[in-house]
Protein backbone atom coordinates (compact mmCIF):
# COMPACT_ATOMS: atom_id res chain seq x y z
CA UNK A 1 0.00 0.00 0.00
CA UNK A 2 0.92 3.42 -0.99
CA UNK A 3 0.20 6.35 0.54
CA UNK A 4 0.00 9.67 -0.80
CA UNK A 5 0.01 13.36 0.80
CA UNK A 6 -3.07 15.44 -0.93
CA UNK A 7 -0.60 18.38 -0.94
CA UNK A 8 1.82 19.77 -3.05
CA UNK A 9 4.00 21.10 -0.18
CA UNK A 10 6.88 19.12 -0.16
CA UNK A 11 7.56 20.73 3.85
CA UNK A 12 4.43 18.89 4.42
CA UNK A 13 5.06 15.88 3.09
CA UNK A 14 8.41 15.88 4.53
CA UNK A 15 7.48 16.15 8.09
CA UNK A 16 4.88 13.73 7.42
CA UNK A 17 7.00 11.18 5.92
CA UNK A 18 9.81 11.57 8.74
CA UNK A 19 7.16 10.84 11.35
CA UNK A 20 5.24 7.69 8.98
CA UNK A 21 8.16 6.49 6.90
CA UNK A 22 8.55 3.21 9.16
CA UNK A 23 4.88 2.08 8.75
CA UNK A 24 4.67 2.84 4.86
CA UNK A 25 7.27 2.04 2.15
CA UNK A 26 6.32 4.96 -0.24
CA UNK A 27 5.03 7.73 1.01
CA UNK A 28 4.78 10.42 -2.00
CA UNK A 29 2.45 13.71 -2.96
CA UNK A 30 0.59 15.57 -5.31
CA UNK A 31 4.27 16.03 -7.15
CA UNK A 32 4.19 13.08 -8.36
CA UNK A 33 1.10 13.29 -9.98
CA UNK A 34 1.00 16.01 -12.39
CA UNK A 35 -2.56 14.45 -14.00
CA UNK A 36 -4.65 15.45 -10.43
CA UNK A 37 -4.85 19.14 -9.95
CA UNK A 38 -4.97 20.60 -6.55
CA UNK A 39 -8.45 21.04 -5.19
CA UNK A 40 -10.09 24.31 -4.77
CA UNK A 41 -9.92 24.57 -0.81
CA UNK A 42 -13.45 25.97 -0.67
CA UNK A 43 -14.68 24.99 2.91
CA UNK A 44 -14.75 27.06 5.98
CA UNK A 45 -12.86 24.99 8.74
CA UNK A 46 -10.02 23.12 8.47
CA UNK A 47 -12.20 19.81 8.24
CA UNK A 48 -14.03 20.72 5.41
CA UNK A 49 -10.90 21.45 3.26
CA UNK A 50 -9.27 18.34 4.32
CA UNK A 51 -12.36 16.14 3.74
CA UNK A 52 -12.32 17.99 0.19
CA UNK A 53 -8.32 17.88 -0.36
CA UNK A 54 -8.51 13.70 0.75
CA UNK A 55 -11.92 12.31 -1.14
CA UNK A 56 -11.24 14.32 -4.42
CA UNK A 57 -7.91 12.65 -4.19
CA UNK A 58 -8.56 9.17 -3.67
CA UNK A 59 -11.64 9.30 -5.86
CA UNK A 60 -8.84 10.21 -8.96
CA UNK A 61 -6.16 7.49 -7.46
CA UNK A 62 -8.68 4.70 -7.09
CA UNK A 63 -8.36 2.34 -3.99
CA UNK A 64 -4.54 1.12 -4.56
CA UNK A 65 -3.68 4.06 -2.89
CA UNK A 66 -3.92 5.74 0.78
CA UNK A 67 -4.52 9.38 0.88
CA UNK A 68 -3.43 11.57 3.76
CA UNK A 69 -5.22 15.19 3.57
CA UNK A 70 -3.42 18.07 6.15
CA UNK A 71 -5.31 21.31 5.95
CA UNK A 72 -3.79 23.70 8.55
CA UNK A 73 -3.00 27.18 9.57
CA UNK A 74 -2.65 29.67 12.01
CA UNK A 75 -5.20 31.37 14.92
CA UNK A 76 -3.85 34.21 16.45
CA UNK A 77 -6.30 35.67 19.61
CA UNK A 78 -5.76 39.39 18.81
CA UNK A 79 -7.33 38.66 15.22
CA UNK A 80 -10.30 36.83 16.52
CA UNK A 81 -8.69 33.44 14.81
CA UNK A 82 -7.43 35.05 11.64
CA UNK A 83 -5.78 33.53 9.85
CA UNK A 84 -7.57 30.41 10.36
CA UNK A 85 -8.23 28.69 7.04
CA UNK A 86 -6.77 31.42 5.38
CA UNK A 87 -3.33 30.98 6.02
CA UNK A 88 -2.08 30.40 3.15
CA UNK A 89 -3.63 33.31 1.18
CA UNK A 90 -3.86 35.52 4.12
CA UNK A 91 -2.47 38.79 2.23
CA UNK A 92 -3.99 37.83 -1.32
CA UNK A 93 -4.37 34.82 -3.71
CA UNK A 94 -1.22 34.97 -4.85
CA UNK A 95 0.50 36.05 -1.71
CA UNK A 96 4.10 34.35 -1.02
CA UNK A 97 5.05 33.22 3.04
CA UNK A 98 6.85 36.95 3.22
CA UNK A 99 3.97 38.78 2.27
CA UNK A 100 1.74 36.52 4.90
CA UNK A 101 3.83 37.12 7.74
CA UNK A 102 4.37 40.79 6.91
CA UNK A 103 0.75 41.29 7.35
CA UNK A 104 0.17 39.28 10.21
CA UNK A 105 3.03 41.68 11.95
CA UNK A 106 0.86 44.49 10.66
CA UNK A 107 -2.77 43.45 11.68
CA UNK A 108 -1.11 42.13 15.51
CA UNK A 109 0.32 45.73 15.75
CA UNK A 110 -2.27 47.19 14.40
CA UNK A 111 -4.18 45.68 17.03
CA UNK A 112 -2.25 46.70 20.05
CA UNK A 113 -1.55 43.39 21.13
CA UNK A 114 1.27 43.23 22.85
CA UNK A 115 3.27 40.01 25.48
CA UNK A 116 0.55 37.61 26.28
CA UNK A 117 -2.33 38.72 24.09
CA UNK A 118 -0.12 37.66 21.37
CA UNK A 119 -1.53 34.40 22.15
CA UNK A 120 -1.78 32.01 19.18
CA UNK A 121 -1.98 28.21 18.10
CA UNK A 122 -1.56 26.76 15.08
CA UNK A 123 -4.32 24.03 14.39
CA UNK A 124 -4.13 20.61 12.06
CA UNK A 125 -7.22 18.54 10.88
CA UNK A 126 -5.81 15.30 8.54
CA UNK A 127 -8.44 12.86 6.91
CA UNK A 128 -7.58 9.63 6.06
CA UNK A 129 -9.52 8.07 2.91
CA UNK A 130 -9.64 5.27 0.17
CA UNK A 131 -10.75 4.86 -2.87
CA UNK A 132 -13.28 8.04 -2.61
CA UNK A 133 -14.29 7.62 0.99
CA UNK A 134 -13.70 8.63 4.15
CA UNK A 135 -11.74 6.56 6.91
CA UNK A 136 -11.51 8.96 9.54
CA UNK A 137 -10.27 12.33 11.03
CA UNK A 138 -7.28 13.07 13.02
CA UNK A 139 -6.77 17.03 15.09
CA UNK A 140 -3.35 18.24 16.45
CA UNK A 141 -2.85 21.90 17.79
CA UNK A 142 -0.14 23.73 19.61
CA UNK A 143 -0.26 26.85 21.92
CA UNK A 144 2.37 29.88 21.72
CA UNK A 145 3.08 33.49 20.84
CA UNK A 146 3.10 35.99 18.21
CA UNK A 147 7.18 36.98 18.06
CA UNK A 148 7.93 40.62 17.84
CA UNK A 149 9.99 39.93 14.35
CA UNK A 150 10.25 37.62 12.31
CA UNK A 151 13.45 34.96 13.80
CA UNK A 152 15.15 32.03 12.38
CA UNK A 153 15.42 30.28 8.70
CA UNK A 154 13.94 26.99 9.43
CA UNK A 155 10.72 25.53 8.04
CA UNK A 156 8.18 27.38 5.98
CA UNK A 157 5.05 29.64 6.49
CA UNK A 158 4.30 31.28 9.92
CA UNK A 159 7.57 29.32 11.68
CA UNK A 160 9.66 32.28 11.98
CA UNK A 161 7.04 34.50 13.66
CA UNK A 162 5.55 31.39 16.22
CA UNK A 163 7.14 30.86 19.63
CA UNK A 164 5.56 27.50 20.91
CA UNK A 165 4.73 27.55 24.77
CA UNK A 166 7.31 26.62 27.15
CA UNK A 167 10.35 27.75 24.54
CA UNK A 168 12.09 30.69 23.78
CA UNK A 169 12.91 30.12 20.38
CA UNK A 170 10.39 30.57 16.98
CA UNK A 171 10.06 26.99 15.08
CA UNK A 172 12.07 29.08 12.86
CA UNK A 173 15.24 28.75 14.98
CA UNK A 174 14.27 25.40 16.58
CA UNK A 175 15.75 22.33 15.37
CA UNK A 176 13.17 20.70 12.81
CA UNK A 177 13.47 17.60 15.39
CA UNK A 178 11.83 19.72 17.89
CA UNK A 179 9.14 20.93 16.07
CA UNK A 180 8.38 17.43 14.49
CA UNK A 181 8.19 16.97 18.12
CA UNK A 182 5.49 18.92 19.07
CA UNK A 183 4.05 20.77 16.10
CA UNK A 184 0.29 20.37 15.28
CA UNK A 185 1.28 18.50 12.52
CA UNK A 186 3.33 16.15 14.76
CA UNK A 187 0.11 15.78 17.01
CA UNK A 188 -2.26 14.66 14.13
CA UNK A 189 0.35 12.23 13.03
CA UNK A 190 0.52 10.51 16.75
CA UNK A 191 -3.38 9.66 15.80
CA UNK A 192 -2.77 9.13 12.04
CA UNK A 193 0.11 6.58 13.21
CA UNK A 194 -2.02 4.60 15.88
CA UNK A 195 -5.10 4.03 13.54
CA UNK A 196 -3.16 3.58 9.77
CA UNK A 197 -2.56 -0.08 10.74
CA UNK A 198 -6.29 -0.67 11.13
CA UNK A 199 -6.88 0.38 7.47
CA UNK A 200 -3.55 -0.67 6.08
CA UNK A 201 -4.45 -4.83 6.86
CA UNK A 202 -7.82 -4.15 6.52
P1 LIG B 1 -2.98 24.63 3.72
O1 LIG B 1 -1.90 24.15 2.80
O2 LIG B 1 -4.22 25.05 3.05
O3 LIG B 1 -3.20 23.69 4.86
O4 LIG B 1 -2.42 26.00 4.29
C1 LIG B 1 -1.66 25.98 5.40
C2 LIG B 1 -1.02 27.36 5.61
O5 LIG B 1 -0.96 27.56 7.02
C3 LIG B 1 0.41 27.38 5.10
O6 LIG B 1 0.52 27.93 3.82
C4 LIG B 1 1.10 28.22 6.14
O7 LIG B 1 0.93 29.57 5.82
C5 LIG B 1 0.33 27.91 7.41
N1 LIG B 1 0.93 26.75 8.13
C6 LIG B 1 0.40 25.51 8.30
N2 LIG B 1 1.25 24.71 8.99
C7 LIG B 1 2.33 25.47 9.24
C8 LIG B 1 3.56 25.18 9.89
O8 LIG B 1 3.86 24.07 10.37
N3 LIG B 1 4.43 26.20 9.95
C9 LIG B 1 4.17 27.44 9.43
N4 LIG B 1 3.07 27.75 8.79
C10 LIG B 1 2.13 26.76 8.70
Amino acid sequence: MRLVIATGNAHKTEEIRIMLGDLIDEVSDLRAHPEISPPEETGTTFEENAAIKALEVSAALGPESMVLSDDSGLEVDALHGAPGVYSARYAGKAATDVDNRRKLLDEITRAGARGKARSARFRCVMVLARGGNKLGVFEGAVEGIIANEEKGEGGFGYDSLFIPENYCETFGQLPAEVKNSLSHRARALEQVRKALPGHLHA
